[in-house]
This record gives C-alpha cells, sequence and structure tokens, in this order.
C-alpha cells in the first residue's frame, strides 16, 4: 500500500466554482493485481463539460471525472509495458490501479510534445475537426464564425477552416487573444466581444454572411449569428459555455432556423471514432508543418487543477488550459 493524491469536489458550486468547492486529498493505493496496471499522471486536462458534471453527475468527495496522459509504473496487464504512455479517464488522481477500462496507449510522434495528445491531437482537436467537416459539412471556400476561437477546440476550428479557403471570424474575450488569432492564425476578423457589441460587429464583418457557425458559447453569441446565417447553414454545437454556470441570456432568433433552412446539431467527441485514423494522419501533419498552430497554458502541479478549472470560465486559458503533474 502506498499514497496518492486526489482532487475531490467538496460543495457544489453555485455559479462559478470556487476553490473551497474543492479539496485535495491524499489517499492510499494498493499494489496492481494480475489483469491490472498502475499508472502515474503526468498531464491532465481540464475542460468544460467538467461544470456541468458538478451539479449532479459528479459525486462529493470522490476524485473529480476528468482524464490525461499518464506512465504505467507497474504491469500485470497484457497489453501494457512499464513505461508506456497511457491516455485515461480515470479521474484527478496523482496514482492510481487500473484493470485497463478506459486507458487506450499513446503512440506519440517523437517530433512532437506528448502534452499536445491532449488537444491538437486529442480529444478537443477530433472535436473540432468532426465538429466541423462531418456535422459542419464544410464546403472549400465558405463564410465561418467560430466563437471561442483562441480556445483549445475553437482555434483548431478556425485553422481548419482556414486550410480550406474559408474567410474565418473569430470571438474572443481579450485583445491579447483577439492579436494571436489575427496575426498568428490569420483569421479575417476578429471581434473582443468583451470590448464590442457581439451583435452588430458580426454583421459588420460578415457582409456575405455565415455558412457555417462552430458554436462554443450560446447565448448572445448563438442570437448574434442566427440572423447571419445563409440559406442551408449549418451550426454545428459542439458548447455552450456561456450557459454552464446557470448564467447567460436566452436565445431570441432561434425562428431563422425556419425560412433559412438551418440545421443545427449537437456532437460530442466520440462520434467521431470512425475518422480518428484520418484524424490522426492528417492533424499531425498539420503540426509537424506549422499549418496548425496552438498554445498552452500549462498551471505546474497536481493541487492546482481547480484553479485550472476555474480559470476557464474567467478566460485565463489562451489555447488549451493543463496541468503539468510530472515529465
Ligand atoms: N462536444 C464535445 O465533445 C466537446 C468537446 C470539447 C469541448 N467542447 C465545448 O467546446 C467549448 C470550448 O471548449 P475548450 O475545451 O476548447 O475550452 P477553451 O475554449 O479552451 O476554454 C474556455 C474558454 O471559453 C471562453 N469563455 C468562458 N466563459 C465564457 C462566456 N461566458 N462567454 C463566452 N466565452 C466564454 C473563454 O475564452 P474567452 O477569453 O475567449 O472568453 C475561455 O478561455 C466549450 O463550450 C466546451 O464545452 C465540447
Amino acid at each position: 500500500m502506498t499514497t496518492t493524491e486526489e482532487i475531490h469536489l467538496v460543495r457544489r458550486p453555485r455559479g462559478v466554482p470556487e476553490p473551497d468547492d474543492f479539496a485535495h486529498v491524499e489517499a492510499s493505493v494498493g499494489e496492481p493485481s494480475d489483469g491490472e496496471v498502475t499508472v502515474e499522471s503526468l498531464w491532465m486536462s481540464v475542460d468544460p463539460y467538467m461544470r456541468p458534471r458538478l451539479d449532479s453527475d459528479q459525486p462529493l468527495d470522490a476524485p473529480l471525472l476528468g482524464g490525461g496522459i499518464g506512465r504505467v509504473v507497474e504491469s500485470r496487464h497484457e497489453k501494457y509495458r512499464e513505461g508506456d504512455l497511457v491516455r485515461h479517464s480515470a479521474g484527478f488522481r496523482k496514482r492510481f490501479v487500473s484493470n485497463g477500462k478506459g486507458l487506450s496507449l499513446v503512440r506519440a510522434d517523437p517530433q512532437i510534445p506528448l502534452s499536445v495528445y491532449l488537444h491538437a491531437l486529442g480529444g478537443t482537436g477530433l472535436t473540432a475537426y468532426g465538429g466541423l467537416l462531418d456535422v459542419g459539412a464544410l464546403k472549400d471556400g465558405e463564410q465561418v464564425f467560430v466563437s471561442t476561437a483562441a480556445g483549445a477546440v475553437g482555434s483548431v476550428a478556425a485553422q481548419i477552416a482556414k486550410l480550406k479557403g474559408c474567410y474565418v471570424v473569430g470571438s474572443t474575450g481579450s485583445d491579447d487573444k483577439a492579436k494571436w488569432l489575427g496575426e498568428e492564425l490569420g483569421l479575417d476578423a476578429v471581434i473582443n466581444y468583451r470590448r464590442e457589441e457581439i451583435g452588430p460587429r458580426l454583421a459588420e464583418v460578415t457582409p456575405q454572411g455565415i455558412d457555417v457557425y462552430f458554436e462554443n458559447v450560446g447565448g448572445a453569441h448563438l442570437d448574434a449569428a442566427l440572423p447571419r446565417m445563409n440559406v442551408r447553414g449549418r451550426i454545428p454545437v459542439c458548447g455552450m459555455i456561456s450557459t454552464y454556470n446557470g448564467e447567460g441570456e436566452g436565445v431570441r432568433n432561434l425562428f431563422s432556423l425556419i425560412y433559412g433552412r438551418i440545421r443545427m446539431e449537437g456532437f460530442v467527441a466520440s462520434d467521431f471514432a470512425h475518422l480518428n485514423a484520418k484524424f490522426v494522419e492528417e492533424m499531425s501533419a498539420w503540426v509537424k508543418a506549422g499549418s496548425i498552430k496552438y498554445q498552452e497554458t500549462i498551471l505546474d502541479g497536481f493541487d492546482r487543477a481547480p484553479e485550472g478549472l476555474i480559470g476557464l470560465f474567467r478566460g485565463e486559458n489562451t489555447g488549451k488550459m493543463l496541468i503539468r503533474v510530472g515529465e
């Protein structure tokens, strides 16, 4: 028996989570039995989807539901060897024993940093790729709007659209992020929705309307995009972060769907398992060539996971928010 560390939810948040909703807890961890491995966490992913879960799905006084990348340090499982790198969804635990359920090998390209397998080459990248190309049925040269365009999913979606020759508008909440989107990622127009009124500004920068709105925010963003949608436009609904803390404005313009013959469709990353092989091949090449750029906001230290999660709702990340636990 040895010890591990865990991040627990100890109180259900009201609105934006607060540090005292969480606790950093020491716990014991046993030795692996036949068919089991011990994994040590290297990187943990903090994601907006975790917030709605805190209201009911996430048990109290138990490790936060979430995932990351770790290293197998002991194996009695036929599929894994000591030293293997694995993706897991075992929750926010520094060290844990697993029977292999929810684990998958990370076959990392030596030219690509491991952390990238938690974003551009991981779940958020696949979400952007499948959401835009499959659900959004993006065609070359179309008019595209991406919200939270400087975030993990949004920055990849916006760049894929640029690679497909589209006119791309992004929204974000800070001047620094807007600068990155415009100057480095080459977006055609960027809206800082905290400084500019989203509706009039979006109308101004979409003179040819919007064919695909990659929806990450909901509320006022969705309301602004709906009247700008072209006939037969598509709204792949990836997320609605402005509503996750029980805040946000109602949407008034849904009637635009009717005469616009607009298709609005939600999805989750796991819907795109059939695209994964093509995604990994294309995205690895894009990342290595620098045609998909990325940023990471890295917090060092296992105990900083709550800070990372809270930071997502304050816009403290550019690109992917990550917790570095080890190397
Ligand atoms: N469907 C799926 O399978 C799936 C998978 C992954 C993510 N998602 C969704 O995709 C969206 C982006 O996720 P991500 O992981 O890439 O996170 P992210 O965009 O890297 O981080 C969250 C960002 O959201 C913005 N934000 C926070 N509160 C906001 C508000 N009230 N209004 C507008 N923007 C706000 C902030 O950026 P600003 O500074 O720009 O405001 C913040 O940095 C989320 O809605 C998430 O739930 C869905």
